[in-house]
């Protein structure tokens, strides 16, 4: 086979699917502020345009493409209170003109960080008050079959945008980061991202098992949990990489189980509970290069991909990648900034202020 069959292969089924653009690929592939000594490159999709970043702006170019081919005049989706899908979901749906139904976990509250926005959208959100997952996908599959009953044509987005079809989004974002790397000079040693649902992974894996199947030396994708165990999340990322290698036709590239890496390790008491190594490394990357973390999801994982890097499992020059998945918002929600250590210099004592004779002040 050529070396470069299963590559051009991908980019022509990719090219095939029904896709809505609305990201400004490719994202900024940045090297971490050189006087800090974590030789790191972040994968920039907190930047990647509309509707302040995130990873499933990514998804949901595919999901929508899928939407519109299928005549849908609605979308519904389902996430946690803060959940930024949700928010990308209602600022899509402002955009291409569907009504937005979001389904969100907890109480209702006065609408903050996530939730501020999606209203903004426009966006009517429904609070079944539970964040039980199966009591909110019930709730779901019944406000999708009641907006049937009323004449209308929803689609339907599981958590996280997490199907075959969201998961393209990375496979494609995979093909983005290795062309971005060699016109870099580099093939990167290890992808580091945080994942939930498993969708963004799915779609990483897949991408690299193309690329393996033509020769490639590939980096290893390590998969930082915030949600689940690693076992259960390791199982639905392979399901979901390979029902998104079938849609492209590509069932046939192998995708090895031992390729699958999952580290659950940084996860602390649960979703959504900040951990010491999380807030220290957001407050890390927020003062030593002015980037922007979230809490649940990117300080987790930025903590484990510098753990990872102290360590030097992938040698002293090792290229690592974090990719940066978004979350932002949520540092305007309750809770969402660690308490820091001030940084506020207190006035020296000769520093005082003299009023100037004759201003009222
Ligand atoms: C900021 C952020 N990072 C990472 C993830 C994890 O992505 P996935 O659900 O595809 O595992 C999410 C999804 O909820 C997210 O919002």
């Amino acid at each position: 086979m050529p070396r470069s069959s299963v590559v051009s292969r991908l980019r022509q089924r990719l090219a095939e699917r029904n896709r809505r653009t609305f990201a400004t690929l490719p994202t900024p592939l940045t090297r971490l502020a050189d006087r800090t000594d974590t030789p790191i490159w972040i994968k920039r999709d907190d930047l990647i345009g509309p509707w302040m970043g995130g990873n499933k702006v990514r998804k949901l170019e595919f999901l929508i493409g899928d939407a519109l081919a299928r005549d849908a005049d609605t979308l519904l989706t389902v996430g946690a209170a803060q959940s930024n899908h949700a928010r990308i979901t209602a600022g899509v749906g402002a955009m291409i003109g569907l009504p937005t139904h979001l389904v969100l976990g907890g109480p209702a509250t006065r609408p903050e960080g996530n939730q501020l926005l999606a209203q903004l959208f426009g966006a009517t959100t429904h609070h079944p008050g539970t964040d039980d997952w199966g009591e909110l996908e019930a709730f779901q599959q019944a406000l999708a079959q009641r907006l049937v009953d009323q004449g209308r044509r929803p689609y339907t987005i599981p958590v996280g945008g997490s199907t075959a079809v969201g998961a393209l989004g990375f496979v494609a974002a995979f093909d983005e980061l290795m062309a971005q790397c060699c016109a870099s000079g580099f093939i990167p040693d290890v992808v580091v991202h945080a994942s939930s649902t498993g969708g963004t992974h799915a779609g990483l894996l897949a991408g690299q098992a193309c690329y393996r199947a033509d020769g490639w030396a590939t980096p290893d994708i390590v998969a930082i949990s915030v949600a689940k165990t690693g076992a259960d999340l390791a199982r639905g990322a392979e399901q979901l990489a390979s029902e998104a290698l079938a849609l492209l036709d590509l069932a046939d590239v192998p995708l090895p189980s031992s390729a699958v890496r999952v580290d659950s390790s940084w996860l602390g008491t649960a979703y959504a509970e900040p951990t010491k190594a999380g807030d220290e490394a957001l407050l890390f990357a927020a003062r030593s290069s002015g980037i922007l973390l979230d809490r649940v999801y990117t300080a987790k994982a930025f903590a484990a991909c510098r753990a990872l890097v102290e360590g030097q499992q992938w040698g002293r020059d090792a290229h690592v990648v974090f990719w940066h998945t978004g979350g932002n918002v949520a540092l305007f929600s309750a809770g969402g900034v660690p308490p820091a250590p001030s940084s506020t210099a207190a006035y020296p004592q000769e520093t005082t202020i003299r009023r100037v004779p004759g201003a009222t002040a």
